[in-house]
């Protein structure tokens, strides 16, 4: 069966894309099958020139085709931020309970209305002859006062889908990939995969 490297150590989104990846016939690989793939800097100014970054150099690292997302953050009153520094929002190592914990200071004063903010994805896929794609996906929520649910990971707790009246972490997985940000994208990428598997570039 052909293979397709998902560019990623995150535990939490492989299983998130591989449960997503699951009805095509390919074999799903991380990078916990390639211990000696580089470590890639997230230094781009954009989910999508980071995300085609990290496509590109574990793609030829590989020599399969690759998947790659970059996802963050967005909240409206913080002009964006976190954004792409979603990860390091407190610094440079911290921990998701740290940025949390830095996101709700920074929101302790602002009120109800104005806490709207969307998770966004991008996701890229990139073969080992330079054939690249890239799509994304957003999910549109508000932050509320305090942490509710225990599921997911990072800012979950904190985020809110008003139609639902749920936070992030308190979804089933499927629930948020049913409507998150990286299963939109992912539902975006999954007929491009599909038609390179067709064309015979996997
Ligand atoms: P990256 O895409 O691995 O660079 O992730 C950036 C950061 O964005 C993560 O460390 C989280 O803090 C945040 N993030 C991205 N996607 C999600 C999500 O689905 N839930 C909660 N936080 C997320």
């Amino acid at each position: 069966m052909v293979a397709l490297v998902i560019a990623s150590r995150n535990e939490h989104k492989v299983e998130e894309m591989r449960q997503l990846l699951a009805g095509l016939t390919i074999r799903v690989l991380s990078l916990g099958d390639f211990p000696d793939a580089p470590q890639i800097e997230e230094d781009g100014d954009t989910f999508k020139a980071n995300a085609l970054k990290k496509a590109r150099i574990i793609s030829k690292f590989t020599n399969l085709t690759t998947l790659a997302d970059d996802s963050g953050l967005e909240v409206d009153i913080l002009g964006g931020q976190p954004g792409v520094h979603s990860a390091r929002f407190a610094g440079e190592h911290a921990s998701d309970g740290e940025n949390n914990a830095k996101l709700l200071r920074l929101m302790e004063k602002v009120p109800a209305r104005d806490k709207t903010a969307r998770f966004r994805c991008v996701i890229a896929l990139v073969s080992p002859h330079g054939v690249e794609e890239s799509v994304e996906g957003t999910c549109p929520g508000l932050i509320i006062d305090r942490p509710r649910g225990n599921g997911g990971f990072g800012y979950d707790p904190l985020f809110m889908v008003p139609e639902l009246g749920q936070t992030f972490a308190e979804l089933s997985s499927d629930e948020k990939n049913g409507i998150s940000h990286r299963g939109r994208a992912l539902q975006k990428i999954l007929p491009i995969v599909q038609q390179w598997l067709d064309e015979g570039w996997i």
